[in-house]
Parts: C-alpha cells; sequence; structure tokens
C-alpha cells in the first residue's frame, strides 16, 4: 500500500500564521501537524508516501522531510497548482500510484488513541474503506448515513440538514480504480473535485466499506486558531500525562522495523539537546531493555 499527504489548499482561516508558513507545518504543542499523519501512515506500515502542497510551500516540506531515508520510508513530492478538490490528489499522484492501493490522509486530521488505522490497512481487500466518527456538528464534514443493520446507505458532503451524526475523517483508502474514478469527478457547486464524490462511486459499485472509529478515538480538528490551540492542548496533556508521545514518526519507525535501532540512536545524535531528542533516548532505552538478550 502506498500514502498520498494531501498538505495543500490556502489556509485562510489560519491567517495571518498561513502568510509565512503551510498550514499543516504549524505547530500542534510539539511538533509540526503533518507528523500526526505521516506517524499514523508509519505506523500503520506504510513506507512508500507521497506529499501533496502547493508550489510555494513543497521547497519547506522537503526541507522538513527530505526523501524520507531519515525514518526508512521513500517520501516523493507532487505540486498542487491550485486547491481544486481533495480528489484531484490522485491525478496528481497517477503515476505514483500506480496499479497500487493507496491511503489518502488530509495533512491537517490528528488522531490520538487506537489502532483502527493499521488494522484497516493490514486487512485492506479492495474497493473502499472510509470511516466514521460520531462529532456535534456534523454539517460542516461529509456525513454518512447508516441503514438499521449499520450499512452505509449514503454520503453527503457539509449537508444544511445532516441524516446522522456521524462524520467522514480525511483518511481514505482506496484500490488503484480510484484513480480512473477521480478522473470522472466533475467539479462540484463550489468548483472542487470533491472525495466524497469518489466514495460515493465507491457505494455505488457495492464495494465501500465504512468503519466506525472506537469511542475512546480522539479525531481533532486544528482549522481555526482557536481548534489549533485547542488540538494543541488537548496533546500537551495526553502526553504529559502517559509520557508517551503522540506523532512521533521515529518511534513508529523503530517500531514497524522500518528503522534499526542503531539507525535509529544514530538519527538522535543529529539532534539538538531539547525534550524531543530526550525522549527519543528514553524510548532507545526502554527498546534494550525490552530487548535485553535479543540484541
Ligand atoms: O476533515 C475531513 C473533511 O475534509 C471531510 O469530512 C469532508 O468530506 C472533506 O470534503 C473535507 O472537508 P473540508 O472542508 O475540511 O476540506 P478542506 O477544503 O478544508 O480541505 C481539507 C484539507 O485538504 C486542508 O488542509 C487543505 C487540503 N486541501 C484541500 C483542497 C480542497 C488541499 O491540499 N488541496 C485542495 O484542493
Amino acid at each position: 500500500m502506498k500514502a498520498i499527504v494531501l498538505a495543500g489548499g490556502t489556509g485562510s482561516r489560519l491567517y495571518p500564521l498561513t502568510q509565512i508558513s503551510s498550514k499543516q507545518l504549524q505547530a500542534v504543542f510539539d511538533k509540526p501537524m503533518i507528523y500526526y499523519p505521516l506517524t499514523v501512515l508509519i505506523a500503520s506500515g506504510v513506507s512508500e508516501l507521497c506529499i501533496i502542497s502547493t508550489p510555494a510551500d513543497l521547497p519547506r516540506y522537503r526541507q522538513l522531510l527530505g526523501d524520507g531515508s531519515q525514518w526508512g520510508v521513500v517520501i516523493q513530492y507532487r505540486e498542487q497548482a491550485r486547491p481544486e478538490g481533495i480528489a484531484q490528489a490522485f491525478l496528481i499522484a497517477a503515476d505514483f500510484v500506480g496499479s497500487d492501493d493507496v491511503i489518502l490522509m488530509l495533512g491537517d486530521n490528528i488522531f490520538s488513541g487506537g489502532d483502527d488505522f493499521p488494522r484497516a490497512v493490514s486487512g485492506f481487500q479492495g474497493g473502499a474503506t472510509i470511516f466514521a466518527y460520531h462529532v456535534k456538528d456534523p454539517e460542516r464534514y461529509g456525513v454518512v448515513e447508516f441503514d438499521k443493520s449499520g450499512r452505509a446507505i449514503s454520503i453527503e458532503e457539509k449537508p444544511t440538514i445532516p441524516k446522522s451524526s456521524y462524520a467522514v475523517p480525511g483518511v481514505y483508502i482506496y484500490d488503484h480504480s480510484v484513480v480512473d474514478i477521480a478522473k470522472a469527478v466533475k467539479p462540484s457547486a463550489r468548483g472542487e473535485l470533491e472525495i466524497t464524490a469518489v466514495n460515493l462511486e465507491y457505494l455505488r459499485r457495492g464495494t465501500l466499506q465504512v468503519r466506525r472509529l472506537s469511542r475512546g478515538f480522539a479525531w481533532l480538528d486544528a482549522g481555526t486558531s482557536t481548534a489549533l490551540h485547542e488540538a494543541s492542548s488537548y496533546i500537551e496533556a495526553i502526553e504529559r500525562r502517559q509520557g508517551v508521545k503522540i506523532g512521533c514518526p521515529e518511534e513508529a519507525a523503530l517500531t514497524r522495523g522500518f528503522l534499526t535501532i542503531k539507525q535509529f540512536e544514530k538519527l538522535i545524535t543529529r539532534m539538538p539537546q531539547c525534550e524531543y531528542s530526550e525522549y527519543l533516548s528514553n524510548v532507545s532505552d526502554e527498546w534494550h531493555r525490552l530487548n535485553e538478550g535479543q540484541e
């Protein structure tokens, strides 16, 4: 499975922050926003990634993430000249997807808890898998309606009167036919190639699976200054309480076996002395304790 992270858009709701830096590079507590979706992908065992962003912002992503080899993965980059819709990602990255399955993540979606995504990736058997999350304000999202047996029967993009309280988060798993499906999508009334149109096509074909995310799972929004602040507070509170980091790609790469412990430790030596590198040193100590005798 390959992965696309969509990290473009204008970020106008975060103005003036986004005057100088892309939305998905803003800090969510102690790391750039894009670290969170990247960590989910690495933890799900995906090692071929493509980041899509604006021509102006792409150089900053390259500077931050390089070719991915520091985490034992491969990162490619593609430009989206104008924000013409989430589904456009599949037209821009069609050559990257090729004949593989692909998971698309929106670069501003932050998740914490549970192993729902790694399980969905490893259990993926074609068609499409999307997710549903109970929210108070479904009208702001794609909304999925279920019948009495729990089967998805409709999906609407930002409906005025939502048919359920289940929003579709920005994580979508598709087989390679998504490229042809996206090519056939026509711009919506707001002039975008809607991801909901892609999901509706899979629904029409009878190959759409909608998995409800478990209750303890947190899906955080970082779309406005207030939401960004709240997301940072949430991550800070969990990290302080538990002593583990959320959205740490280095740790996920070690756990997943993309990095050996030697590569992991070398990575730490290249970092400045800071809380982040101290945390990684603790992860390394714990690794040695657990793997004593097996090294
Ligand atoms: O967050 C989940 C929701 O994301 C879904 O429930 C909706 O079905 C889906 O349409 C989308 O809704 P949003 O209104 O949140 O989409 P937005 O236009 O804000 O774009 C989401 C992210 O994707 C944002 O960080 C910018 C990026 N983006 C968006 C578009 C349209 C791009 O990079 N390029 C684009 O062309």
